[in-house]
């Protein structure tokens, strides 16, 4: 938990699980665990993200503009190498946010293309694309990662820091929609809060570090509106949960990455703090193979 959201007149819940600013939409009524199904899960983020979008950026631009980090450890491509050679490439970024990372990607030579569910996030790179010392800004798409406007086969890596993954209530069609786009021998990268973090409360502080919830249980993580709409859902699953869902999808998992806190790093991104990242991992990267 990182931020304090409003919820219903003189009601306040600690919003969790994410990677969003403190941000407190108007009109919401209830924050917790609850059932929440894909398609509505989807259409309340979308417009979360939209709303959320200058304040997301205002909070984490120092970390994220002008480079390719895969979450708060700061884990940098640059030194991690995780999508491999990227040069003459073509790559596809799903959940993309303000397009930094693919920014980033066109500075090292690739063919990135941005794609996001929120237009007011792609939108986002806008006022920073004017320097002329830096490639063009990247083709920024809008669409759901479900349904990937590409024909087959077209791109040689695909990835996502953070991006669309946990926002998805069925998964399983945003791998297989992934998988298509792939060429074969493709790669697929994705970066999620650590699934054991589902068990403990988003607190930087030691309150985070007590396990208050089952691992094992899945229900999302919800905030509805007044009208009982769903505002914002997060998804858990399991490692083997997704290990499976790779594979039904038809990847093959390369390496499972688990960024340490660095010594050096005292600053914190909302719940993930230097006390609690040196104990517990916080992000879980998963590197596939089409
Ligand atoms: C935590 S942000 C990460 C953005 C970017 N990768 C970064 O590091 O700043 C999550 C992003 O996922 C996007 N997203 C959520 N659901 C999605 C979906 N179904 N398809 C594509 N993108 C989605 C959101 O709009 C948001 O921009």
């Amino acid at each position: 938990l990182f931020r304090a959201a409003a919820v219903g007149p003189g009601r306040a819940v600690r919003h969790d699980r994410d990677m969003s600013p403190p941000h407190s939409p108007a009109g919401l009524s209830s924050a917790g665990y609850q059932p929440a199904d894909d398609d509505e899960s989807v259409r309340g983020n979308r417009t979360w993200w939209d709303e959320s979008a200058g304040e997301y950026r205002a909070e984490h631009r120092r970390d994220l503009a002008g480079r390719l980090v895969w979450g708060p450890e700061r884990l940098d491509e640059a030194d991690a190498g995780l999508l491999g050679d990227v040069r003459g490439r073509t790559v596809l970024e799903v959940g993309a946010g303000a397009a930094d990372c693919s920014a980033w990607l066109a500075t090292q030579g690739a063919r990135a293309v941005a794609t996001d569910l929120s237009i007011g996030m792609l939108r986002e790179l806008d006022d920073e694309s004017a320097d002329p010392r830096l490639p063009p800004p990247p083709p920024r798409i809008q669409c759901d990662g479900r349904g990937l406007p590409f024909a087959d086969a077209v791109f040689d890596i695909a990835f996502s820091a953070y991006g669309a993954v946990p926002f998805i209530g069925d998964p399983g069609r945003l791998f297989a929609e992934v998988a298509r786009v792939l060429r074969p021998g493709g790669r697929w990268v994705f970066s999620v809060t650590h699934p054991v973090r589902w068990a403990f409360p988003d607190d930087p502080g030691p309150a985070g570090l007590r396990v208050t919830r089952s691992y094992f249980d899945r229900t999302p993580y919800v905030e509805t509106a007044e009208d009982g709409r769903v505002a914002y859902a997060e998804h858990h699953r399991t490692i083997g949960d997704r290990v499976r869902e790779l594979n039904r999808a038809g990847f093959r998992l390369l390496d499972l990455v688990e960024p340490e806190w660095p010594e050096r790093l005292d600053r914190s991104w909302g719940a993930w703090s230097p006390l609690r990242g040196r104990l517990i991992p916080g992000t879980a990267i998963f590197v596939c193979e089409k």
